[in-house]
């Protein structure tokens, strides 16, 4: 592929169809690139990515970092903690001062929705958003559906997805049902009614308050974590009821096809959404997940940061 160009990734809905299979097949090429024993390709030099997270991250940050880095960008990454930000300046001002450094790509985390359409609207560069709140984190759905490509093939039409846990404060989940119902997955979700949107014709597919009925035959099952940064009150009685109630056990696995796959997006909390078994069960494509991380924000940052008619990689 070569041509196709994003100017931002600030949610699924930026993305056409086409332009999301683009990603999913540039990722393939990338991954590749990541597998040889040197991972290194010229494809951004002389670009400058900056990672700007206003929330805590592990995978996210560093995949976005390895893979700039990969395509020898030069990588700058802003720690919150220890920025301007301390000292009260603003959004916009710090925006304004990457900016001024001629940043090529901008990467936002924040804990406020929309966000990254804020820094979007004062940059000249592109801004990738790597997780708003509970709005949306784009790239995380990406890698989940290349992720699930490489397990069950490039067609995702005959699959079903069971998404479970959190729903309503999940950006990942937001971002997943959006792009996974554009590849033609059936999607559905469980959670505590707590947990799950009021509307539930926004997320385009069948909320239930069992885990159990969801799983039932799938393909795929997502487990996500109680965002509990993001909950006012108590939306459940107590962690061990939680596990019991909507916790992935290999009981409740043997519900879903035999051949399922177990996603999570990370950080686990193992003993609550996911049991010890699972997690590290031979269902569990987690790792690869991680892998396939670094791929589609290779892809990403190729398609948002390279100049017209740059090869992908020499
Ligand atoms: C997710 C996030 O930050 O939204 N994690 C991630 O990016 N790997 C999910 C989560 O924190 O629960």
């Amino acid at each position: 592929m070569n041509g196709s160009r994003l100017h931002h990734l600030l949610s699924i809905t930026d993305l056409d169809r086409t332009q999301a299979e683009q990603i999913l097949e540039t990722a393939r090429a990338f991954l590749a690139v990541t597998r040889r024993p040197v991972r290194k390709v010229p494809t951004l030099r002389g670009k400058t990515i900056v990672n700007l997270f206003y929330e805590a991250s592990t995978r996210t940050r560093t995949s976005f970092e390895l893979a700039g880095k990969r395509l020898s960008a030069d990588v700058i990454n802003v720690s919150t903690q220890a920025s301007s930000t301390k000292k009260g300046e603003t959004l916009r001002d710090t925006v304004a001062t990457l900016d001024a450094m001629h940043a090529d790509v901008i990467v936002v985390r924040h804990a406020a929705s929309g966000a990254p359409h804020f820094v979007a609207r004062h940059a000249r560069g592109a801004v990738v958003n790597a997780g708003d709140g509970m709005h949306e984190h784009p790239t995380q759905a990406l890698l989940d559906a290349f992720t699930i490509q490489q397990h069950k093939g490039t067609d995702l039409s005959r699959l079903r997805i069971a998404i479970c846990g959190d729903i309503l404060h999940s950006r990942v989940a937001r971002s997943n049902a959006l792009l996974l119902r554009m590849l033609g997955a059936e999607v559905c979700f469980a959670g505590p009614r707590t947990m799950l949107p009021l509307d539930e014709a926004a997320l385009g597919g069948t909320c239930y308050d069992r885990i159990e009925t969801a799983i039932e035959g799938c393909d795929v099952v997502m487990m996500l974590r109680i965002q509990r940064e993001r909950l006012g009150t108590a939306l459940f009685p107590t962690t061990r009821e939680y596990a019991r109630e909507f916790g992935l056990n290999a009981a409740r696995l043997a519900k879903a096809k035999p051949d399922a796959i177990v996603m999570h997006p990370g950080p686990m909390n193992r003993g609550v959404e996911i049991s010890e078994e699972v997690a590290d069960g031979a269902h569990s494509v987690v790792l690869n997940q991680v892998e396939s991380g670094v791929a589609i924000r290779m892809a990403v940052l190729y398609m948002c940061a390279s100049e017209p008619g740059t090869p992908l990689a020499s």
